[in-house]
Parts: structure tokens; sequence; C-alpha cells
């Protein structure tokens, strides 16, 4: 028998099968084969919210939950955030490999030259009200960009590809800068193509009426590391919607719609927007112990707190936490930063966190560098998406050139009626 395989007994039938193991899981379809009978349809894996199942083979970011472990195509977070800049690892994220000078280069001048957005676009984010949230226009402006690039349906020729990667990586700030001024009431802001790619989004956020604007270097950093850890985190919901669309063969703009509307949530990247909700409604640090009673009746959940994945401290989190010392020396200490301290440090000593393994994830401590920026809470989550476009423009491309893959499409276990006929409605 083949030691590589799991040797299952159906005992309706008492037959037994060997299904191969091959990277430490078994097929799923393997499965269908085990029936009561020549009739029946097989045995299927039921698996709500996939929390053990594998969607896809990946080569770009490994997560260690266990051990608080995250790195994109081989390379740790820690020194990506330390030595890279935004714009090296979405290249490294998207094409595989650290990118020569000349590659580099080009990279940088072709997302540079795509950052401008066609004037109707600017149209089409007026026509929101002032209080709409922001995440909802970056959604819609971003499915929107896919009826002004109808070159992006040619998903399987690369050149387009490629095109469409450039042109979502450039044009996501500024739809989100966009979405912020016009929430505002401000003019927007056009980009500069002489700024950095996070020194270009805060002067599309922040500029008013001097004729350059120069990002604080502090705050540029900042940003940039930011996205750097926010650029992939495998399947994630974001990310599994968009292979999921994508797995339609969707154009890219309306795959990264869905995926930022998955991304919206606060049980994902909207939960940095909640975090600091929660804080401001803690208030102070004397009323954390409360709170966390609270949390751990059931009444709510600490937002920012445990990951489906991570069972240790989210590496992301930690390097977030040492960046904040440095933005507040810029801004100034935003005070809720005493209470998330206090919270975590509670939070980890209590026996309820301990045992299911619940520490800070990345949205616990991003918010408050965002908020000492004087950027709305409803920004968060889009701050979160232009991060996170590289990873899904790479999961996306991964998918389609993945021959195993197909059509998203699961089964459903049907409990509902049997066959039943009409009842006219005076008879009902
Ligand atoms: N506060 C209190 N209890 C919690 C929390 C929390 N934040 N998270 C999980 N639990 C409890 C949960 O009640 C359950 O307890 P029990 O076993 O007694 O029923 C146990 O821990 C396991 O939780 P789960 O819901 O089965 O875990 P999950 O893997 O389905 O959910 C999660 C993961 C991130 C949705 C969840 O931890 C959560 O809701 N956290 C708060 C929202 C949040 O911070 N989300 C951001 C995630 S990181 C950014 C990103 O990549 O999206």
């Amino acid at each position: 028998m083949n030691k590589n395989s799991l040797t299952v007994t159906d005992n309706r039938t008492g037959k037994t099968y060997e299904l191969p193991i091959e990277n430490e899981t078994i097929r799923a379809m393997d499965l269908r084969q085990i029936k009561e009978n020549e009739e029946d349809f097989g045995l299927m894996a039921y698996d709500p919210g996939f929390k053990n199942t594998a969607a896809c083979k990946s080569t770009i970011t490994l997560i260690d939950g266990e051990k608080g472990i995250l790195r994109y195509r081989g390379y740790p977070i820690e020194q990506l955030a330390e030595k890279s800049t935004f714009l090296e690892t979405a290249y490294l994220v998207v094409n595989g490999e650290l990118p020569t000078k000349s590659e580099l280069d080009e990279w940088i001048w072709n997302v540079t030259h795509h950052t401008i957005i066609h004037e109707n676009i600017k149209k089409f984010i007026d026509g929101f009200r002032y209080d709409a949230h922001p995440m909802g226009i970056l959604v819609s402006a971003a499915a929107a960009l896919s009826t002004f690039y109808t070159d992006a349906k040619n998903i399987k020729d690369p050149e387009s590809r490629k095109k469409q990667t450039y042109r979502l990586i450039a044009k996501m700030p500024t739809l989100a800068a966009f979405g912020y001024r016009h929430s505002m009431g401000m003019p927007f802001v056009y980009p500069d193509n002489e700024l950095s790619y996070a020194g270009n989004f805060l002067n599309m956020l922040f500029k008013m009426t001097e004729l350059k604007y120069k990002p604080d270097p502090v705050l540029e950093r900042a940003f940039d590391v930011l996205f750097i850890l926010h650029a992939d985190h495998e399947q994630n919901c974001g990310t599994t919607a968009m292979r999921t669309v994508g797995s339609s063969e969707s154009d890219p703009f309306c795959a990264v719609a869905a995926a930022a509307a998955g991304l919206y949530g606060p049980l994902h990247g909207g939960a940095n927007e909640q975090v600091l909700r929660m804080l401001r409604e803690i208030g102070s640090i004397q009323n954390v112990p409360d709170y966390v009673k609270r949390a751990k009746s059931g009444e709510f959940r600490l937002m920012g707190f445990g990951h489906r994945v991570y069972k240790n401290y989210d590496p992301r989190a930690k390097i977030i936490k040492e960046i904040a010392d440095e933005v507040f020396e810029v801004t100034g200490k935003n005070p809720l930063i005493d209470i998330a301290v206090e919270l975590e440090r509670i939070a980890l000593e209590d026996d309820y966190f301990v045992t299911r393994k619940l520490y800070p994830n990345v949205d616990f401590y991003s918010g408050i560098i965002y908020e000492a920026m004087d950027i709305p809470v409803t920004m968060f989550p889009v701050l979160f998406a232009i991060g996170r476009t590289p990873g899904w423009i790479s999961q996306w491309e991964e998918l389609l050139l993945d021959k195993e893959q197909a059509i998203s499409r699961p089964r459903q276990i049907y409990l509902g009626e049997d066959k039943r006929d009409y009842v006219q409605i005076e008879n009902r």
C-alpha cells in the first residue's frame, strides 16, 4: 500500500478506499467515488467558511499561523518592511522575484505614468452624496474602470494583463484620494509624478493651496511600509472573491471591485475602522477591564483581535506598533494608543483570549496611525485596499495560468422541501 495515502472505510457498505495524499491534502473529488450504490452521487466534503479547504496551489504568500510567520515569495515581511519599498514589493508579489535596477525603474515609470484617471470618473465620483462611505465609492469606481478600459477583457493576453496591472496599482490611490476629497467637499488633486507612490498619495489627499506638496518623509515612509504589510495575505475573503469572480473570466477591474467589496466588511479589512470606533467607545484605560468582560460574555467581539490563520501574534501588528512611535513624533501622540496597549495587555493575560489564541491582528494598530495623520476612519479600509491591490492581481493571474483551475462553483447540501405542487393563492 502507498504510504502517502489515506484508507477510508465506508461503514454503510463495508467498502474500503485508498485516497492519495499530496502536499498533506486529499482531493475532495476523490471522495466522489465513495457511494452507497451506483445511483448515489458520491460523498462530498462539507466546509462552511472553507475552514479546512485548500482551493488552489499558490507560490505567492506563506503564512505560518502557529509561528506568526508571513513571507511574500519567500521573503520575510520584516525584511521587506525594513528594506524594500511598496512598489518594489508589489513587483515581487506580482512577478515572483525582486527586480533588477532596470526592471524596477521600468516598473515604477509604468505605474507612475498610469496614475491619472479619465475626467469622466471625476464626474462619476462627484455624483455620490457627501457622506457616501469612501469604500463604496472605491468599489464602484474600480468597477467603472472596466467600462473605460475595454481591452481589459483580453485576460488571456499577457500584454493586456500587464497593462491592467499598471493601471490598477496606479489608479487605486487616485480613486481613493478623489473619494476622500469629495467627502470633504474639497477640489480633487491630480497626481504628481515627481513624488513617490506614497508621497503622491499624501499629495492627492492633503494638498491645499501650496504650489508643490512636500510630503513629510516620516509619514511617507510609514504609508509605504503600511502598504507593504498589506500587499498580500493568501486566500482571505477579499482574495477569494478576486479568484472566484476572476474564475468566470471577468475583467480584472470588476474582479478587483468584488475583492474590495469582500474586504469592506468589519470582519475583514473593515475591522481597522471598527477598532477605532471601539477604542473611542472605551474612552479611557479604566474602562478596559469592563469592556474585555463584555467581549468575553459574547456581547461583541474585540475588533482587531483574532485571525482565521494566525494563532500567534500577527507579525504585521508587531511592525505597525513600532511605526506608530515614529509617526507620533511628527503628528503628536494619539491618546487612543494607551487604551489599545492596555487592551492588548489585559486580553493577552486573560484565559479566554489565551486559550482561543486570540492575538492583535494587522487592524489593531493601523487605524491609530491613520487617525494620528488626520485620516477619517471611513478611509481605513480604503487604505487597506490600495496596499492589497498587487496581491489581488497576482492571485488572479496565478489562477488564470493554473491549468487545474476551473470556474468557482461549490456544491451544496439541499435540505429544502421535496417536490410539491403549486397552490392557487385563494387556497393557501
Ligand atoms: N473577540 C472575542 N472573541 C473572539 C474574537 C474576538 N475578536 N475572535 C474570535 N473569538 C472567539 C469566538 O467567539 C470563538 O469562541 P468560541 O469557540 O467560544 O465560540 C473563537 O474565538 C473562535 O472564533 P471563530 O469565529 O470560530 O474564528 P474565525 O476563524 O471564524 O474568525 C475572525 C476569525 C477574524 C473573523 C474573528 O477572530 C473576528 O471576528 N475578529 C474580529 C474582527 C477582526 O479583527 N477582523 C480582522 C481580521 S485581520 C485583517 C484581515 O486580514 O482581514
